[in-house]
């Protein structure tokens, strides 16, 4: 047969067993089957302070907790703004890192973007994932975090090679490093702001979108259950708080 496009399931591998990954977020896990798939990407979504980057903190001190390393790709704000924010949750982090169990890194300094002059700069996903994957591996990290995911796929770039970087970015990160991941994304595309389109929640195995509603005149923070592959997942809106020494802590389901 010519179709070397299409390619059959392979023989001898079992996808009958999905091991789980707890989120850390006390009452989630039981919402998904008892966690992540292990080994995939789980993109969360939302506008600025709903809770992203306390979510991704919160996953990996989960991880920390149970011997499993991890490691936190920042893109956004400095590993010390980072090591503060967990501080300021009542989380140990400066053990963790002293330990060498805890890893955070800039992406500043991992990622390599090159340009031409007057062209658009481009960067090479690969090369950026194949760095990080040697990091992760020779860290032995269980657990990844990039908060957020964008600044590894788009510089200025037109919406299709955005795509095309993304769908390479989720393939890289599930064949060349074995974590499991958390990548974050801003939610609403705004003019001249940096976004992955949207196609990143396609191409995820799961998508958390965290959100602010008004209820009785009060902004809420919720966390909708968009997505979770070979999980069965009610659609459902949950509310939630932001506690010190805890994190993201689900309000009980009636
Ligand atoms: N130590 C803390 N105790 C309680 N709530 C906190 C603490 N630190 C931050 N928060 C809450 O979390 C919000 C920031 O969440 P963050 O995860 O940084 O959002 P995002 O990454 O989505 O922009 C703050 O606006 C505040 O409401
Ligand atoms: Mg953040």
């Amino acid at each position: 047969m010519s179709g070397e496009w299409l390619s059959a399931v392979k023989k001898g591998k079992s996808m009958n067993t999905i091991e789980r990954v707890s989120t850390g977020v006390h009452g989630l896990d039981k919402l998904i089957e008892g966690g992540f798939p292990k080994g995939r990407s789980i993109l969360v979504t939302g506008d600025p302070g709903t809770g992203k980057s306390i979510f991704c903190l919160q996953f990996l001190v989960e991880g920390l907790a149970r011997g499993e390393k991890g490691v936190y790709v920042a893109a956004d704000e400095e590993p010390s703004e980072i090591m503060a924010q967990g501080e300021s949750m009542g989380w140990e982090l400066e053990k963790y890192t002293a330990n060498k169990e805890l890893l955070i890194l800039n992406v500043g300094a991992h990622l390599s973007a090159h340009s031409t002059p007057g062209k658009e700069k481009h960067i090479d996903v690969t090369r950026a994932v194949n760095d990080l994957a040697a990091h992760a591996l020779r860290f032995e990290a269980k657990r990844l975090v990039l908060d957020p995911a964008g600044p590894f796929v788009l510089l200025r770039d037109t919406a299709t090679r955005i795509q095309d970087q993304t769908r390479l970015l989720i393939k890289l990160l599930r064949t060349a490093i074995p974590t499991t991941n958390v990548l974050t994304s801003y939610a609403v595309p705004r003019t001249g702001e940096m976004t992955m389109h949207g196609i990143e929640e396609y191409l995820t195995a799961g998508v958390l979108v965290f959100k602010m509603l008004s209820k009785n005149g009060q902004l809420t923070r919720n966390l909708i259950l968009e997505k979770m592959r070979c999980t069965d997942v009610k659609p459902a809106q949950h509310e939630f708080d932001i506690v010190k020494g805890e994190g993201i802590v689900l309000h009980a389901i009636p």
